[in-house]
């Protein structure tokens, strides 16, 4: 894989280094706060921008003239590019811990099965269960570490990884160690959730309440005291757990210090936005279903829909969340792709950027903002990714392209060449 030797980069990193020949540049400069209604439509656009960074951070971004002006420009080592360049992804939904693909489930699919079929016949999520309790740790880690070199291939500087494929103490502090194992080895930035109600496992079949009670009081106080995950996370939906459930569980992992998200209105309108926003989640995600009660709750609670369209395409489904409805009610969108083995094996956001654009009828720019500065606000990172601004983090990625729409247009396939993180290249191709 081409990635820059870590010795290279180590000569260079507190060198400030300037970045030249970007024809387009999206700064999304701003509040760091999250973006809603016409404000997700501004992008910071600056034709033949350069971008200065010293210390891992940017000192300056804007048109080329100006930053060559800045008194740390004529020290700086160049980096010479040809494209458009933005923050580099914050992709702030994903379950990339598992073992397998569920190939026997995607043949059930394409001979027409739907997800609850799948789930009767053996598969679903308590399939990946079993391969994930079966896994070591160092494979689980060396895994996810290969994992995340993909994503830096597509331009993400950091992502979100939930568990929910263990279901159990050990094989859910496994997966949490995973993550820590795996950042360790790869410049990819992994913010860990705890997503242990994922489903409810068999030892507690037709006992959810109980299974909510032994995730509180054996697995997260393990959790929090090793400071292994930031955010607690549910599925709350019919045969999963319950809107009430819901937020009495994400109320009591808040208490404990984790920040609250759910999974909600994924199959169904079932509540899942209103109990997030009863317990304070950061964010409702999937929303296919949010009905106009659900966004205005949302929309008061200060939340972010993260809406995840790569899924609804690997399911064949023709309904998408409606992305439209979101903006009228100034509901901020972000957008992930929930990489997951069962409803979305993918890690490029520029697919979703496509999805989000053509099924979903997001703008371009509306898309680009959800994938960068939203998804930062959605993992409580606004203040340091997600724009290039003066002060925030250097991540950044470029894309072979002369105008920023050919992101969202072109599909199936990267065109990202390059992308920093902390002010090193930790892809180029
Ligand atoms: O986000 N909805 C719940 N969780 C995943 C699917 C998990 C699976 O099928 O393995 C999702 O789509
Ligand atoms: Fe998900």
């Amino acid at each position: 894989m081409p990635r820059i030797q870590i010795a290279t980069h180590l000569r260079f990193s507190f060198m400030a280094a300037l970045i030249t020949g970007f024809k387009q540049l999206l700064t999304f400069a701003g509040p760091a706060a999250p973006r809603a209604g016409g404000a997700q439509g501004e992008i910071g656009l600056v034709k033949d921008g350069a971008v200065l960074i010293e210390g891992g951070l940017i000192r300056a971004a804007g048109p080329e003239r100006s930053v060559l002006r800045h008194p740390l420009a004529k020290k700086a080592r160049n980096i010479a590019v040809r494209g458009v360049g933005l923050p580099a992804f914050v992709d702030s939904h994903t379950h990339a811990v598992f073992a397998e693909p569920r190939l026997k489930d995607f043949s059930l699919r394409t001979a027409g099965a739907g997800y609850a079929e799948i789930k009767a016949s053996g598969g679903g999520i308590l399939s990946s269960v079993k391969a994930v309790r079966r896994q070591p740790l160092d494979r689980m880690a060396a895994q996810l570490a290969g994992r995340a070199e993909r994503f830096l291939e597509c331009g993400t500087g950091t992502i979100e990884v939930k568990t929910g494929y263990g279901l159990d103490r050990k094989s859910e502090l496994r997966s949490l160690e995973a993550v820590k194992a795996a950042a360790r080895v790869t410049p990819l930035e992994m913010l860990p959730t705890l997503l242990s109600a994922h489903a409810v496992p068999p030892e507690f079949k037709g006992e959810q309440g109980r299974y909510l009670d032994h995730i509180l009081s054996e697995i997260l106080p393990e959790v929090v005291k090793k400071k292994l995950a930031v955010f607690a996370d549910i599925f709350c939906e019919k045969g999963y757990f319950t809107p009430e459930e819901s937020s009495r569980y994400l109320s009591a992992c808040k208490l404990a210090g984790l920040i609250p998200r759910i999974h909600a209105e994924q199959l169904s309108n079932y509540g899942g936005s209103l109990a997030g926003a009863a317990a304070g989640a950061v964010s409702a995600d999937h929303a296919d279903y949010a009905d106009k009660k659900a966004m205005a709750a949302m929309r008061r609670a200060g939340m972010i829909a993260t809406l995840l369209p790569a899924s609804n395409y690997f399911l064949g489904l023709s309904k998408y969340p409606d992305a439209r409805a979101f903006a009228a009610a100034g509901v901020p969108m972000a957008l992930a792709t929930d990489f997951n083995p069962g409803t979305s094996p993918c890690w490029n956001m520029q697919f979703v950027l496509s999805a989000a654009c053509t099924q979903m009828k997001m703008t371009p720019e509306e898309a680009l903002c959800a994938a960068t500065i939203n998804g930062a606000c959605a993992l409580k990172l606004g203040g340091r990714l997600g724009s290039l601004e003066p002060g925030k983090q250097a991540d950044i990625a470029v894309f072979d392209a002369g105008d920023y729409r050919e992101l969202c247009y072109y599909f199936g396939a990267s065109t990202n060449v390059l992308t920093m993180k902390k002010g090193e290249v930790v892809y180029r191709k």
